[in-house]
Protein backbone atom coordinates (compact mmCIF):
# COMPACT_ATOMS: atom_id res chain seq x y z
CA UNK A 1 0.00 0.00 0.00
CA UNK A 2 1.52 3.33 -1.26
CA UNK A 3 1.70 5.77 1.57
CA UNK A 4 -0.72 9.18 1.72
CA UNK A 5 1.14 12.23 0.13
CA UNK A 6 0.98 15.37 2.36
CA UNK A 7 0.71 18.90 0.18
CA UNK A 8 4.07 19.45 1.97
CA UNK A 9 7.35 19.50 -0.46
CA UNK A 10 10.38 18.70 0.94
CA UNK A 11 11.49 22.80 0.79
CA UNK A 12 8.37 23.49 2.59
CA UNK A 13 8.75 21.12 4.94
CA UNK A 14 12.64 22.09 5.53
CA UNK A 15 11.27 25.99 5.85
CA UNK A 16 8.67 25.26 7.76
CA UNK A 17 10.67 23.50 10.73
CA UNK A 18 11.69 26.88 12.15
CA UNK A 19 15.64 25.30 12.26
CA UNK A 20 18.51 26.15 11.35
CA UNK A 21 18.72 24.74 8.09
CA UNK A 22 21.57 22.70 8.72
CA UNK A 23 19.64 20.83 11.28
CA UNK A 24 16.32 20.54 9.24
CA UNK A 25 18.17 19.19 6.56
CA UNK A 26 19.83 15.77 8.79
CA UNK A 27 16.49 15.48 10.59
CA UNK A 28 14.35 15.38 7.24
CA UNK A 29 17.06 12.91 5.43
CA UNK A 30 17.19 10.97 8.60
CA UNK A 31 13.41 10.46 7.81
CA UNK A 32 13.25 9.68 4.67
CA UNK A 33 16.39 7.98 4.78
CA UNK A 34 18.48 9.56 2.11
CA UNK A 35 21.64 12.06 2.26
CA UNK A 36 20.96 15.77 2.00
CA UNK A 37 21.97 15.87 -1.74
CA UNK A 38 19.11 14.30 -2.20
CA UNK A 39 17.27 16.89 -0.76
CA UNK A 40 18.71 19.36 -2.95
CA UNK A 41 17.54 17.45 -6.23
CA UNK A 42 14.24 16.40 -5.01
CA UNK A 43 12.80 20.07 -3.47
CA UNK A 44 9.81 20.05 -4.94
CA UNK A 45 8.71 16.50 -4.16
CA UNK A 46 5.60 16.14 -1.81
CA UNK A 47 5.91 14.01 1.39
CA UNK A 48 4.38 11.67 2.14
CA UNK A 49 1.74 12.16 5.22
CA UNK A 50 3.42 9.54 8.05
CA UNK A 51 6.91 11.26 7.21
CA UNK A 52 5.74 14.87 7.80
CA UNK A 53 4.81 13.65 11.13
CA UNK A 54 7.54 12.39 12.17
CA UNK A 55 9.84 14.83 10.87
CA UNK A 56 7.92 17.52 12.74
CA UNK A 57 7.99 15.81 16.29
CA UNK A 58 11.97 15.41 15.90
CA UNK A 59 12.03 19.14 14.47
CA UNK A 60 9.66 20.43 17.84
CA UNK A 61 12.31 18.33 19.89
CA UNK A 62 15.11 20.03 18.42
CA UNK A 63 13.61 23.34 18.74
CA UNK A 64 13.75 22.54 22.27
CA UNK A 65 16.79 21.97 22.37
CA UNK A 66 17.63 18.36 22.44
CA UNK A 67 20.77 17.23 20.30
CA UNK A 68 20.68 16.24 16.65
CA UNK A 69 22.55 13.48 17.34
CA UNK A 70 20.26 12.14 20.02
CA UNK A 71 17.52 12.52 17.81
CA UNK A 72 18.50 10.71 14.80
CA UNK A 73 20.84 8.54 17.05
CA UNK A 74 24.23 8.58 15.25
CA UNK A 75 27.46 10.60 15.23
CA UNK A 76 30.32 10.43 12.40
CA UNK A 77 33.86 10.29 14.48
CA UNK A 78 37.22 10.36 12.40
CA UNK A 79 34.96 9.24 9.48
CA UNK A 80 32.93 6.51 11.64
CA UNK A 81 29.32 5.99 11.73
CA UNK A 82 28.44 5.49 15.65
CA UNK A 83 25.74 5.06 17.58
CA UNK A 84 24.94 7.57 20.39
CA UNK A 85 21.95 7.85 23.14
CA UNK A 86 21.72 9.65 25.97
CA UNK A 87 23.70 7.31 28.13
CA UNK A 88 26.93 8.29 25.89
CA UNK A 89 28.77 12.22 25.59
CA UNK A 90 27.93 13.18 21.62
CA UNK A 91 31.15 12.65 20.31
CA UNK A 92 33.09 16.11 19.46
CA UNK A 93 35.05 17.14 16.70
CA UNK A 94 37.75 18.32 19.40
CA UNK A 95 38.46 14.51 20.31
CA UNK A 96 40.37 14.10 16.94
CA UNK A 97 42.85 16.14 17.68
CA UNK A 98 43.66 13.46 20.62
CA UNK A 99 43.51 10.50 18.23
CA UNK A 100 45.65 12.82 15.95
CA UNK A 101 47.61 12.72 18.92
CA UNK A 102 47.54 9.06 19.97
CA UNK A 103 48.39 8.10 16.45
CA UNK A 104 51.44 10.03 16.83
CA UNK A 105 52.94 7.93 19.80
CA UNK A 106 51.79 3.91 18.05
CA UNK A 107 53.51 2.84 14.99
CA UNK A 108 51.46 1.05 12.42
CA UNK A 109 54.20 -1.67 11.55
CA UNK A 110 54.00 -3.64 15.31
CA UNK A 111 51.50 -4.97 17.77
CA UNK A 112 50.87 -2.15 20.52
CA UNK A 113 48.75 -1.79 23.12
CA UNK A 114 46.65 1.17 23.91
CA UNK A 115 44.19 2.01 26.71
CA UNK A 116 41.44 3.88 26.45
CA UNK A 117 39.73 5.69 29.66
CA UNK A 118 36.49 6.89 29.60
CA UNK A 119 35.41 5.66 26.22
CA UNK A 120 31.91 6.59 26.09
CA UNK A 121 30.23 5.65 22.54
CA UNK A 122 33.89 3.97 21.79
CA UNK A 123 34.98 7.28 19.64
CA UNK A 124 38.47 7.31 20.59
CA UNK A 125 39.40 3.45 21.33
CA UNK A 126 37.30 2.39 17.58
CA UNK A 127 39.19 5.58 16.07
CA UNK A 128 42.53 4.26 17.62
CA UNK A 129 41.45 0.78 16.35
CA UNK A 130 40.69 1.48 12.76
CA UNK A 131 43.99 3.45 11.79
CA UNK A 132 45.85 0.30 13.83
CA UNK A 133 44.96 -2.60 13.00
CA UNK A 134 47.80 -4.34 14.90
CA UNK A 135 46.96 -2.32 18.12
CA UNK A 136 45.16 -4.20 20.93
CA UNK A 137 42.91 -1.78 22.62
CA UNK A 138 41.00 -2.02 26.07
CA UNK A 139 38.33 0.70 26.41
CA UNK A 140 37.12 1.41 29.93
CA UNK A 141 34.16 2.95 31.12
CA UNK A 142 32.13 3.21 34.69
CA UNK A 143 28.63 3.13 32.65
CA UNK A 144 27.49 0.03 31.89
CA UNK A 145 24.87 1.71 29.59
CA UNK A 146 27.89 2.94 27.33
CA UNK A 147 30.09 0.30 27.62
CA UNK A 148 26.88 -1.86 25.45
CA UNK A 149 26.65 1.06 23.20
CA UNK A 150 30.13 1.11 22.86
CA UNK A 151 29.93 -2.75 22.24
CA UNK A 152 27.37 -2.64 19.42
CA UNK A 153 29.44 0.37 17.84
CA UNK A 154 32.20 -2.52 17.55
CA UNK A 155 30.42 -4.68 15.45
CA UNK A 156 28.01 -1.54 13.69
CA UNK A 157 32.25 -0.26 12.46
CA UNK A 158 33.63 -4.49 12.31
CA UNK A 159 36.24 -4.15 14.57
CA UNK A 160 37.57 -7.02 16.81
CA UNK A 161 40.20 -5.39 18.15
CA UNK A 162 39.30 -3.56 21.03
CA UNK A 163 38.45 -5.10 24.44
CA UNK A 164 35.55 -3.62 26.80
CA UNK A 165 36.04 -3.30 30.66
CA UNK A 166 33.49 -1.70 32.96
CA UNK A 167 36.03 -0.32 35.69
CA UNK A 168 36.55 2.72 37.76
CA UNK A 169 39.16 4.08 36.45
CA UNK A 170 42.04 1.81 36.10
CA UNK A 171 40.09 -0.27 39.79
CA UNK A 172 39.82 -3.59 37.96
CA UNK A 173 42.41 -3.44 35.62
CA UNK A 174 44.83 -5.72 37.41
CA UNK A 175 47.38 -5.62 35.02
CA UNK A 176 44.53 -6.88 32.17
CA UNK A 177 46.47 -6.03 28.57
CA UNK A 178 49.18 -3.75 30.80
CA UNK A 179 51.74 -2.11 30.32
CA UNK A 180 50.29 0.10 27.86
CA UNK A 181 52.22 2.15 24.67
CA UNK A 182 49.70 4.56 25.00
CA UNK A 183 47.22 5.79 27.60
CA UNK A 184 44.37 8.34 25.97
CA UNK A 185 41.95 9.62 27.66
CA UNK A 186 38.70 12.19 27.24
CA UNK A 187 37.71 12.47 31.27
CA UNK A 188 35.25 14.72 32.38
CA UNK A 189 36.61 17.91 32.31
CA UNK A 190 33.69 20.38 33.82
CA UNK A 191 33.86 22.10 36.73
CA UNK A 192 30.50 21.38 39.37
CA UNK A 193 29.45 25.02 38.87
CA UNK A 194 30.04 25.71 35.42
CA UNK A 195 26.67 27.38 33.86
CA UNK A 196 27.33 25.90 30.49
CA UNK A 197 26.26 22.81 32.10
CA UNK A 198 22.80 24.18 32.00
CA UNK A 199 22.93 25.64 28.50
CA UNK A 200 22.39 24.16 25.22
CA UNK A 201 22.94 20.65 24.11
CA UNK A 202 24.94 19.66 27.54
CA UNK A 203 21.67 19.81 28.86
CA UNK A 204 20.91 16.43 27.80
CA UNK A 205 24.77 15.18 28.24
CA UNK A 206 25.09 12.04 30.72
CA UNK A 207 26.39 14.14 34.26
CA UNK A 208 28.38 11.51 34.67
CA UNK A 209 30.54 12.16 31.06
CA UNK A 210 30.62 15.81 32.36
CA UNK A 211 30.91 16.87 35.96
CA UNK A 212 34.71 16.48 37.53
CA UNK A 213 34.37 18.24 40.88
CA UNK A 214 34.77 21.89 41.97
CA UNK A 215 37.56 22.83 39.70
CA UNK A 216 36.55 20.21 36.79
CA UNK A 217 40.16 18.15 37.54
CA UNK A 218 38.79 15.60 39.66
CA UNK A 219 38.87 12.84 37.11
CA UNK A 220 42.26 14.22 35.66
CA UNK A 221 43.71 13.39 38.28
CA UNK A 222 43.15 10.04 38.65
CA UNK A 223 43.35 9.44 35.13
CA UNK A 224 47.27 11.46 35.27
CA UNK A 225 48.46 9.77 38.74
CA UNK A 226 47.48 6.48 37.71
CA UNK A 227 49.27 6.43 34.46
CA UNK A 228 52.93 6.18 35.11
CA UNK A 229 52.33 2.70 36.62
CA UNK A 230 50.47 1.23 33.44
CA UNK A 231 52.76 2.92 30.88
CA UNK A 232 55.56 0.59 28.97
CA UNK A 233 59.09 2.96 29.78
CA UNK A 234 59.11 5.66 26.74
CA UNK A 235 54.72 5.63 26.63
CA UNK A 236 52.66 8.50 26.28
CA UNK A 237 49.75 9.76 27.90
CA UNK A 238 47.17 11.71 25.97
CA UNK A 239 44.62 13.52 27.34
CA UNK A 240 41.62 16.13 26.43
CA UNK A 241 40.73 19.00 28.80
CA UNK A 242 39.11 22.18 28.95
CA UNK A 243 40.54 25.63 27.48
CA UNK A 244 41.85 26.63 30.38
CA UNK A 245 42.95 23.58 31.91
CA UNK A 246 46.42 23.00 30.00
CA UNK A 247 48.97 24.11 33.15
CA UNK A 248 46.98 22.53 35.45
CA UNK A 249 47.03 19.17 33.42
CA UNK A 250 50.72 19.67 32.69
CA UNK A 251 51.71 20.43 36.11
CA UNK A 252 49.90 17.33 37.36
CA UNK A 253 51.84 15.12 34.60
CA UNK A 254 55.41 16.50 36.04
CA UNK A 255 53.72 15.73 39.56
CA UNK A 256 53.36 12.33 38.55
CA UNK A 257 57.01 11.92 37.31
CA UNK A 258 55.82 11.94 33.34
CA UNK A 259 57.92 14.35 30.85
CA UNK A 260 55.77 17.43 29.90
CA UNK A 261 55.50 17.18 25.81
CA UNK A 262 53.01 19.98 25.44
CA UNK A 263 49.82 21.05 24.83
CA UNK A 264 48.33 21.13 21.36
CA UNK A 265 45.26 23.21 20.07
CA UNK A 266 42.10 21.86 18.43
CA UNK A 267 41.07 23.40 15.10
CA UNK A 268 39.50 26.21 16.72
CA UNK A 269 42.87 27.17 17.95
CA UNK A 270 41.88 26.19 21.53
CA UNK A 271 44.45 24.35 24.08
CA UNK A 272 42.68 21.27 24.06
CA UNK A 273 45.03 17.71 24.71
CA UNK A 274 48.13 17.37 26.38
CA UNK A 275 50.89 14.91 26.15
CA UNK A 276 53.43 13.39 29.07
CA UNK A 277 55.85 10.32 28.60
CA UNK A 278 57.13 8.26 31.26
CA UNK A 279 60.66 8.83 30.48
CA UNK A 280 63.48 6.06 31.51
CA UNK A 281 67.20 6.22 31.52
CA UNK A 282 67.87 4.73 27.75
CA UNK A 283 64.73 6.40 26.69
CA UNK A 284 65.07 10.34 27.17
CA UNK A 285 68.04 10.57 25.34
CA UNK A 286 67.71 10.05 21.29
CA UNK A 287 64.23 8.33 21.05
CA UNK A 288 62.64 11.07 23.53
CA UNK A 289 64.08 13.75 21.53
CA UNK A 290 62.37 12.04 18.22
CA UNK A 291 58.70 12.00 19.77
CA UNK A 292 59.04 15.85 20.46
CA UNK A 293 60.65 17.22 17.21
CA UNK A 294 57.58 14.91 15.53
CA UNK A 295 55.06 16.69 17.36
CA UNK A 296 56.35 19.85 16.98
CA UNK A 297 56.49 19.10 13.15
CA UNK A 298 53.35 18.64 13.16
CA UNK A 299 52.49 22.02 15.46
C1 LIG B 1 33.76 13.21 28.35
S1 LIG B 1 33.09 11.55 28.23
C2 LIG B 1 34.10 10.94 26.90
C3 LIG B 1 33.45 9.90 26.04
C4 LIG B 1 34.27 9.49 24.81
N1 LIG B 1 35.58 9.03 25.17
C5 LIG B 1 34.40 10.65 23.84
O1 LIG B 1 35.50 11.23 23.75
O2 LIG B 1 33.42 11.00 23.17
C6 LIG B 1 33.80 10.83 29.68
C7 LIG B 1 33.48 9.35 29.92
O3 LIG B 1 34.10 8.98 31.16
C8 LIG B 1 33.26 8.08 31.83
N2 LIG B 1 33.58 8.10 33.27
C9 LIG B 1 33.26 9.05 34.17
N3 LIG B 1 33.73 8.73 35.38
C10 LIG B 1 34.37 7.53 35.23
C11 LIG B 1 35.07 6.67 36.13
N4 LIG B 1 35.21 6.99 37.42
N5 LIG B 1 35.62 5.55 35.64
C12 LIG B 1 35.49 5.24 34.33
N6 LIG B 1 34.84 6.00 33.43
C13 LIG B 1 34.28 7.13 33.88
C14 LIG B 1 31.85 8.56 31.52
O4 LIG B 1 30.90 7.52 31.70
C15 LIG B 1 32.00 9.02 30.08
O5 LIG B 1 31.64 8.00 29.18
Amino acid sequence: MRASASALTVRQALVQASLAPIDAQVLLAHVLGVDRAWLVAHATDRLATVDVETYFTLAKRRRDGEPVAYLTGTREFWGLSLAVDRSVLIPRPETETLVECALRALPADRPVRVLDLGTGSGAIALAIAHERPRAHVLAIDGSASALALARRNAERVKLANVRWLQSDWYGELEGDGAPFDVIASNPPYVADGDPHLAQGDVRFEPVSALRAGRDGLDALRAVIAGAPARLVPGGTLVVEHGFDQAPAVRALMRDAGLADRGTFRDLAGIERVSIAMKTNSERSGAGAATAISEYEDTQ
